[in-house]
């Protein structure tokens, strides 16, 4: 595996791969790789000749009062899962590499809407920091196919836009969210929690799959069952942020059209933000 700092560097070596009529399939990270990661790395590998994988804590999405600096970071660790699985190119940047002239950077790349509801409207800023570094990411590498989580669903959809609106040559694909056994789902964020909140850390999951089941089961009046979820969360110890059911399509509400349901939800134990969702098949 090979390890750049520099975006030249990168480039110049997959022009190369790239001339000998290798496909280039990358995954986007922040590092601290678990399991959920390095199933994106497989699906990769399926892809295409040649795997990229960035490890970027990328300060733009983070908020004022968020864990940026206490971010996991565990190089090492990661090398090593990543040589494992196969990875032929690890992008390492320094911050000055992605924003050398600092976070007041001149040009964004913005989602509108679709970035200012669910996580966009608690955490303001976070997904045009998202979509403006994984523009900047794509710019580096010039991939035929990106690799991302459906743990992160809004994301996933936000880049799929960006991609449409912008006509960027990537084709986005999604991977499913990989779990604990006791359904929590896989997070760098999970770290964080101390035992007792990792017993109950999994109720988040269990909440969203009985609501998927009322559903299922023909239950229609979706703001009742968000309420009863939201309630259920707070005895369970969580303080929850938002629990919505909307289209899978744009995020919204959901209409006589709707084909797939997504119940996003975001909650908190103690000062550690848990995202999950399932989706819904109507037809
Ligand atoms: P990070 O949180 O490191 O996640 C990197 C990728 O791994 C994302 O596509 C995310 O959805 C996926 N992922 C995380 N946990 C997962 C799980 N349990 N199962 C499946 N996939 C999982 O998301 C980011 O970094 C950043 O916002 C980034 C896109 C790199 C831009 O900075």
């Amino acid at each position: 595996m090979k390890t750049y700092s520099t975006a030249e560097a990168l480039r110049s070596a997959l022009n190369t791969a790239r001339q000998t009529g290798k496909s280039v399939a990358f995954v986007p990270t922040m590092g601290n790789l678990h399991e959920g990661h390095i199933s994106l790395v497989r699906r990769a590998r399926q892809l295409a000749d040649v795997v990229v994988v960035s490890i970027f804590v990328n300060p733009l999405q983070f908020g004022a009062n968020e864990d940026l600096d206490n971010y996991p970071r565990t190089i090492t660790a990661d090398k090593e899962k990543l040589f494992a699985e196969g990875t032929q190119y690890l992008f390492l940047p320094q911050v000055e590499e992605i924003y050398p002239e600092g976070m007041e950077i001149h040009s964004k790349v913005c989602v509108p809407e679709l970035g200012n509801r669910h996580c966009g409207a608690s955490r303001p800023g976070h997904f045009d920091g998202v979509t403006t570094v994984v523009n900047k990411l794509f710019n580096i590498v010039q991939p035929d196919v990106a690799v991302f989580g459906e743990k992160d669903f809004q994301q996933l959809s936000i880049i799929r836009k960006m991609v449409r609106d912008l006509l960027m040559p990537v084709n986005v694909v999604g991977v499913a969210t990989a779990r604990a056994e006791d359904g929590l789902a896989l997070s760098s964020r999970n770290g964080y929690l101390n035992e007792e909140q990792r017993q109950i850390a999994p109720v988040l999951h269990r909440i969203l799959q009985e609501t998927r089941q009322a559903i299922a089961c023909g239950y229609d009046s979706y703001r009742e069952l968000e309420c009863h979820a939201r309630l259920s969360l707070q005895a369970a110890g969580f303080e929850p942020d938002y629990f919505n059911i909307c289209d899978a399509r744009d995020l919204l509400d959901v209409t006589p059209e709707t084909e797939e349901i997504v119940i996003l939800a975001a909650a908190k134990l103690g000062s550690t933000r848990l995202i999950d969702n399932v989706t819904h098949n109507l037809n």
